[in-house]
Order: structure tokens, then sequence, then C-alpha cells
């Protein structure tokens, strides 16, 4: 027998039990008569003793041991002696007395000591993934992702949705990005592409009946890497028929509540903050705000217009508008500081950065020459400023306004330190517009995918103004984040057309790349709708970590390789060959 517990187990155990244990050393000390060997498991680490007088044999091997070799101990457990009992670490009262020792397997030495992650660069750590994974850091990531799918699994399935698999060998999806492409063999010439979600095999999964759908599914999206992006990554995805939208946005709720309950002891109240599209995009700048602070975005056009702040009144003569911030405390920030931060908003794409001061004397700004006394009470009262804020302006067309808004208020928020991470903001970003307008190709683009419903409301003015069209696309978004999104879908062909239409498809080109759903929205396909969950996101999000990175087993890096396969990789030219592909 290798082991008989995990080393954690063995915490809350009485003195004088009889223990096997295995791992790896993370240390050894030799204090002369008495050895000490820090053994650790995935669970944890446990301080083994060998003395030297009672197993001298033994004692002698030990002494081979070095860091990281595989090692199975058997022996007594023991409370430390007085003096030695580490407080800090959980087992830190006790020890094994050694009596068996058994080298499994010799390492070599290891490039960076496990666990350490002091001045070891990414890359290195990458190239020995496995090494990194013995650290605390990832294997508490990969447990606790591990027992975040096995909820969201129990859930779904208690919820009567069925896991089922699609295909990763399939035709380009339409999600937006681009395509990981695999030539055929047997098809010389011809391609498959790697799925960027199963959105289309799930839509034929409710048309063939199966009612409700989930699966823990790898999607592949070849777009620019983020921190929150990984080229391969795991989505929730889920489809159901025969439910309203806010039906299923109930379950998924349902869902969340689960998971915040289980992970974070934080009982969410229901249904979710909803704000439609419009609102988001108007109140916060964005449509995925974070709602763990206040500061929306506020519109003093009106009162900008009587001021004669040439800035102001020029850009609203150009049809834009004047909006602004507070900057709650910011008036006590120095020059320099303002400077800054009109330098930020600038680097954002902003023009400039008109900002007043609410000091406890009254306002101060280098621009209140051309506001009269009466304007700047109201645009305080408007901005609902209170004495110590900053007020931040901006005067653009209103997409650019609110766009920078919303970045800079993030930005404030931030550096003001209104974020309290302790705080949990989830909320429903709803009514998506339908489409919008690619200036590039002088068409109009679906928003979330092609398949999605137009608002039942706004269908007598899809084929007038297609750009002022709703959609029933929602998204999830989480302190800041978008973690999930889906929409109704086109069940019946005709609307599907017309979609397909206003996006400058040809009923050709429709047919050619998407002929199979339209045949099989023709044969009966119920109302359906669902969305994906962004697994890897979500598990980063609720550990707070950082990176997207730190929470997959074998993540790649910013340029998309993995360091330790190193994929991508040239091949021979004989399979080249084979698959009658030469390279230019
Ligand atoms: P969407 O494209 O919005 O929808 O993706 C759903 C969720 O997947 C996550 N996500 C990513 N996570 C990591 N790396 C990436 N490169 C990446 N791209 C997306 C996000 C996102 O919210 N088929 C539709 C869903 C539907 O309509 O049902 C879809 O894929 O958290
Ligand atoms: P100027 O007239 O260019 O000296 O600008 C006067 C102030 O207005 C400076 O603080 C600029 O940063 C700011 N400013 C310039 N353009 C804009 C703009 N489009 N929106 C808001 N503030 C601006």
């Amino acid at each position: 027998m290798y082991r008989s517990h995990f080393i954690a187990d063995l915490y809350s155990f009485s003195p004088g039990s009889a223990v096997t244990v295995a791992g790896w050393v993370h240390t050894v000390r030799d204090h002369g008569g008495l050895l000490f060997i820090e053994l650790r498991d995935r669970s944890g680490r446990m301080q083994c003793v060998i003395d030297a007088k009672e197993h001298p044999v033994m004692e002698a091997m030990a002494k081979t041991l070095r860091d990281e070799w595989v090692i199975s101990i058997h022996g007594a457990l023991a409370s430390r002696p007085e003096g030695t009992i580490n407080s800090e670490m959980p087992g830190g009262h006790l020890e094994i007395r050694v009596s068996t020792l058994r080298v499994l397997n010799a390492a070599l030495t290891p490039p960076f000591p496990v666990g350490e992650n002091e001045g070891v660069s990414e890359s290195l750590r990458l190239t020995h993934r496995y090494l990194d994974i013995r650290s605390p850091h990832l294997m508490e990531a990969l447990r606790f992702r591990s027992e975040l799918t096995s909820l969201i699994r129990n859930y779904m399935v208690s919820h009567h949705f069925w896991d089922i698999e699609t295909p990763l060998l399939t035709r380009s999806t339409p999600e937006g990005a681009r395509d990981f492409l695999v030539p055929s063999r047997l098809e010389r010439g011809s391609f498959y592409a790697l799925p960027q979600s199963p959105q289309l095999f799930k839509q034929l999964l409710m048309v063939g009946g199966i009612e409700r759908y989930f699966q823990v599914a790898r999607c592949f999206r070849d777009e620019d890497l983020r921190a929150d992006r990984q080229p391969e990554f795991t989505q929730v995805d889920i489809e159901a028929s025969f439910l309203t939208r806010d039906q299923f946005l109930g379950i998924i709720e349902g869902l969340f509540c689960d998971i915040f309950k289980a992970f974070k002891n934080i009982t969410l109240s229901r249904p979710f903050m909803r704000l439609t599209h419009a609102e988001a995009m108007e109140k916060y700048g964005s449509d995925k705000p974070d709602l763990r602070f206040g500061i929306p975005i506020v519109d003093i056009s009106s009162i900008a217009q009587n001021t004669s702040f040439a800035v102001f009144t020029q850009t609203l003569g150009n049809g834009g508008t004047v909006r602004g911030i507070r900057f709650p405390g910011g008036a006590s920030r120095s020059r320099k500081e303002v400077e800054d931060l009109t330098a930020w908003a600038q680097g954002q794409g902003a023009k400039g950065l008109a900002w007043i001061k609410i000091e406890q004397t009254g306002p101060a700004s280098p621009i209140l020459k051309f506001i009269p006394e009466p304007l700047q009470k109201e645009i305080s009262e408007t901005m609902e400023a209170e004495p110590g804020d900053l007020l931040l302006f901006i005067a653009d067309t209103l997409p650019q306004t609110l766009k920078i808004l919303g970045l800079l208020r993030n930005h404030v928020a931030k550096i003001a330190g209104l974020i309290d991470s302790s705080k949990t903001a989830l909320l429903w970003v709803v009514d998506f517009p339908l489409l919008e307008w690619n200036p590039d190709e002088k068409r109009y683009e679906a928003v979330h995918h092609p398949f999605t419903s137009p608002h039942p409301d706004d269908m007598a003015i899809l084929a007038d103004t297609p750009e002022l069209t709703r959609s029933l696309a929602y998204d999830l978004v989480y302190n800041g984040t978008e973690v999930g999104g889906g929409s109704i879908r086109n069940h019946e062909i005709e609307l599907q057309r017309r979609v397909f239409d206003l996006i400058g498809m040809t009923e050709e080109e429709a047919t050619r790349r998407f002929g199979f759903l339209l045949e099989a929205l023709s044969y009966g396909a119920p109302p359906h709708g669902g969305m994906a969950i962004g697994l890897d996101r979500l598990a980063m999000l609720l550990l707070g970590r950082d990176s997207i990175r730190d929470v997959m087993a074998f993540p790649k890096t910013q340029k998309g390789s993995c360091l330790l396969t190193q994929a991508p990789a040239p091949v021979d030219s004989a399979q080249l060959k084979e698959l009658g592909l030469r390279l230019a």
C-alpha cells in the first residue's frame, strides 16, 4: 500500500494513529540525529521525523533524498513537542514518526522551487506546468474548478437538462471570431472548422426534440488574446425549448444562487437586477457595467448649451453631447493627478477632459470663466455633487462620450478605492440591439449572432430601421465582466430568412452556409433559446484571480502557444503531402 490517507485527512486525527502517506519531498532538513522531511501531497503538507538512533539505516537513506523525490512513509502520528508547534500551518501541531520509508522515484532538481512564484517567470512555469500544478495556488484553482463544474452538472441534470456531446470536427460557426481549420485527408482541399461554440448543434438538438440540453463544451476562437481570453476555452453551453425568456433566465439565476451559496456563502436575491442595453449604455457607458459602485453618467447638454465654453457649444452645435461623472472626493487631487486623468482619457481616445472641483468654498476650474454662476450651480445640482467632489466632463459624439465615460468610471472607481471586493454585483443586460452597422463592409452585422430573435415589440420597425431593432439577446454580467450570454432564437424559418437578409446574406449564401439549419427549422422547430456561460472566466472571478490562465491546467500564452508541448509546431512534409497541402 502506498498510502492510507491524504495528508489533510490527518489534521484532525489523534496522535498515536498508524498511517501511511505518499507524495513529494517538499524539503529535507538534517538536524543531526533527527532528520525532518516535509512531505507534500495534493491535499497539504506534513512533517515526518526520522530518529537516527532508532533507525540508522533509514536515516542514511533519507540523507540522499532531494526535493521533489516521490516517497511513501509509514509511521505513527504524534503531537509535536512543546515549542516546535507551527500554528500557521494546518496540521502544524502534528508530525509522523517514521518507521518505514520507501523511495518511489527520484527527481531532477526542479528549475524553480514548487509553490514559489517570486522571481520565477511565467514562461518557465508554463514550460514545466506539471511542476507548477504541484503548487497550492494551482492545486486550489483546479480543485475549485472541478467542484464548480460538478455543481453545475448536478444542477443542470436535476433541472432535466441532458448532457450531450457535439462534434469538434465541424463547419464554421458564426460567433464572429476567426476559425481554427483542420484539413481533411480524405477530401483533399476541404477543411473542418473547430467550433467557436456548439451553437448550431444545440439548436438542431432542439429540433431533434431533446428539449433541454447542456454540455461542458470546448470552444475554439482564433482571436487576439487578453487576460480573460484563451483561444481554447470552456463554456457551459445550454439550450431549452418551450420556455419564455424570463423562465429561462430564472433557471440560470437558480444556478448562480447555488454557486454563490456553495462557494461564497452569499445568498443572492432574485430576480437578478436587469438593465436594458440602452439603459446600461446611457447610465454606465458599457454593456457590462460594474455595479459594485455607483458613479452614473449624467447628461448636462442642456446646461452646457447656455455656457460660452466653445468646446461644449461647438460639440453640441455639431450634434454631439456633453456628459460627466462624479469623482467622489476627487477635489483633493493635485493638479498633476488631474492632468494624469486627462492624459488617461486622451489615451482612450478623448479629445480632452474638462473638470470642475467642488471645493468647500465653491467650485474651482479654469473653465468657470465661461460658465455663469447660476449654471455652475445647476451643473452641480444635476450631477448631485457634494463638497469634495471632482466633476469630469467629456464633450463628443454620443457613442464616443459614453464609451470614454464608461471607461473613466471604472478608472476613477479604481483609483478612488471605491471597489469593494467583497461585494457581488450580478445583473442581466437585456434587449441588446439586433444589428450593428459595419462601416468597413458596409452592411449590418448581428450583435449577438444571426440566430437571435428580434424583439417581438420591434417587428414593425425591422424593415425600415433595422439599427433601432432590439433583440431577445441577454448577457450575464458579474462585477463588470461578461460571464455569459445568449438569446431566444428564430425558430420560424421566415423570420430567420429575414434576419439573414438584413445582414446582407444572399439566399444562396444562407443556403450554402446554413442550409442544414434552415431545412431543420422547416421540420417543426420548437420555440427555443439558451446561453453559454464562460466557465474559465467564472472560475477566475469566483477565485479572485487576475488571469484566466490561473484556472486552466494547460493554458496557452498570449501568442497562443503551449510552452510545454511547443504547439503549434511545423509538420513533416510527408504529412502535408498526404493532406494535399503545400506551404506558401
Ligand atoms: P458568446 O460568444 O457570448 O456566446 O460566448 C459565451 C461566453 O463565453 C465566454 N468566452 C470566452 N472565454 C474565454 N476565452 C474566450 N476567448 C471567450 N470567448 C467567449 C464569455 C462569454 O460570455 N453560442 C453563444 C451562446 C448562445 O447564444 O447560447 C456564444 O458562444 O464568458
Ligand atoms: P482647450 O480649449 O483645448 O484649451 O481646452 C480647455 C479644457 O477643455 C481642457 O481642460 C481640455 O482638456 C478640455 N477639453 C478639450 N476638448 C474637450 C472635450 N471634447 N471634452 C471635454 N473636455 C475637453
